[in-house]
């Protein structure tokens, strides 16, 4: 299903600059999913074009765990989020191609045009269903210009099998996407805000 080609970092700065903003605002995107104290995770953060958008919505007493295959994007959104003063707001972690490895149970998660790089997605969506609370929602996008409709049909079909079902389709340019939400619903359900455990 996937061709494992990784996004290299240098040609993330093709399309993380001040253009994309025009066609992706992150505040528009995500605000009507993300508020101030939350734990949310941003999977495959790149360079942080999202996460620097979810450290400003989550606020001083929430957190944004920021997910990697590559050191090159965390440390460049790293320095990044420490220009806009938002880097203690913001975790960075390591993934490998096959596993999140992050047990932080969060409010939100986003994966914005990164699943059509992972090997195989059901182990990324079985953990992601793992770890959102009840009632947390994924928001999944893929770039509509690289993603033909049977293939995100295909991820969706995935993402299902794992418990991860369609909530809604949205609308994001350039894109084809849609919030997910966990159907079992019962995970980490003991866990109020301010209790919640650090990433891993
Ligand atoms: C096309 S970029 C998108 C970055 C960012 N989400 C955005 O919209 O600007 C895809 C990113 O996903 C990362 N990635 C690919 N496979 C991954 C995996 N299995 N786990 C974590 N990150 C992964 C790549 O390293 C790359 O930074």
């Amino acid at each position: 299903m996937s061709n494992h080609h990784v996004c290299p970092w240098w040609l993330a700065y093709t399309f993380d600059n001040q253009l994309r903003r025009l066609i992706h605002n992150p505040g528009k995107i995500l605000s009507a999913y993300v508020k101030e104290g939350m734990t949310v995770i941003d999977i495959g953060c790149g360079m942080g074009f999202f996460t620097l958008g979810l450290a400003e919505l989550v606020g001083d007493t929430g957190m944004v765990i920021a997910v990697d295959l590559q050191q090159q994007m965390l440390d460049i959104m790293v320095k990044r989020a420490t220009g806009k003063g938002l880097a203690h707001r913001i975790i960075p972690h390591r993934a490998n191609p096959t596993a999140i490895g992050v047990t932080t149970p969060v409010d939100f998660g986003l994966a914005f045009w990164m699943i059509h790089e992972v090997p195989v997605p059901a182990l990324l969506f079985k953990e992601v269903a793992a770890i959102l609370k009840p009632a947390a929602k994924l928001l999944y996008a893929e770039p509509a210009f690289h993603v033909p409709a049977g293939k995100y049909n295909d991820i969706l079909a995935v993402a299902e099998k794992t418990g991860l079902s369609m909530n809604m389709s949205l609308a994001i340019r350039f894109s084809r996407a849609a919030l997910l939400e966990n159907k079992t619903r019962g995970c980490f359900s003991g866990y109020p805000h301010s209790s919640a455990p650090t990433a891993s």
